[in-house]
């Protein structure tokens, strides 16, 4: 059965990035195979984890793009040069349109860090999320993977792992938490379960409207 080829779409530190390579290595991701790193950021240390590993990356600026349209046409040239068939959005920082997700539909998922539908859609991402959990006074928050349509983090919900919250949590103590007992599991497990549905269904890059 061929392998999924897969593109980690980053922003920043790339820990998660770093947990589906080590998922990779260990057998957890057997149905696919990381080909591509996409960073939004030219500074992100996921780059660095990508070469360490020897995987090619694209660094697509929105900043730089002249219009979301032109910004994501750049993204689709690159998903296409490596046949991209799966895309995990890895602490992606960027919005993508509802053109973009529907050319990859179902074939797009995304960690968050807490459990939806709590502290997610627009403004929440990275540390602002944890500060929210944090302000609101939950007492159990995680993480969740989602297929990514149009609406953020509004899609259908793959996986999701609860964690407390501790009387004494910071933002910073609270994300580590959610990251090393929830993201950094069920991300990879979640890619594994995407990538095998793939694998087996026989579908090809080219059924991906381009
Ligand atoms: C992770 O906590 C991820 O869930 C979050 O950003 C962090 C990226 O860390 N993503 C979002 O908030 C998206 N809405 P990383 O670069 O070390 O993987």
């Amino acid at each position: 059965m061929l392998k999924t080829r897969i593109a980690v779409f980053v922003s920043g530190g790339g820990t998660n990035l770093q947990a589906l390579i080590d998922a990779q290595k260990s057998g957890i991701i057997k149905s696919g195979s990381i080909e591509l790193v996409v960073s939004s950021s030219p500074d992100a240390y996921a780059i660095t984890r990508a070469k360490e590993n020897g995987i090619p990356y694209a660094v697509v600026s929105r900043k730089k793009s002249v219009s979301q349209e032109e910004f994501e046409s750049n993204i689709l040239s690159v998903l296409k040069e490596y046949n991209i068939q799966l895309i995990v959005l890895a602490g992606f920082m960027s919005i993508l349109s509802e053109d973009f997700t529907s050319r990859y539909k179902d074939r797009i998922i995304n960690v968050h860090p807490s459990l939806i539908p709590s502290f997610c859609g627009k403004g929440f991402y990275g540390l602002r999320v944890h500060e929210a959990a944090l302000a609101y006074g939950v007492k159990v928050t995680g993480a969740t993977v989602h297929f990514v349509n149009e609406v953020p983090d509004g899609g259908k919900i793959i996986k999701q792992k609860a964690v407390d919250v501790m009387p004494d949590d910071t933002p910073q103590t609270l994300q580590k938490r959610v990251m090393e007992n929830a993201e950094w599991i069920i991300l990879p497990e979640a890619t594994e379960e995407t990538a095998n549905k793939i694998a087996n269904a026989g579908d090809s890059y080219e059924r991906i409207r381009n």
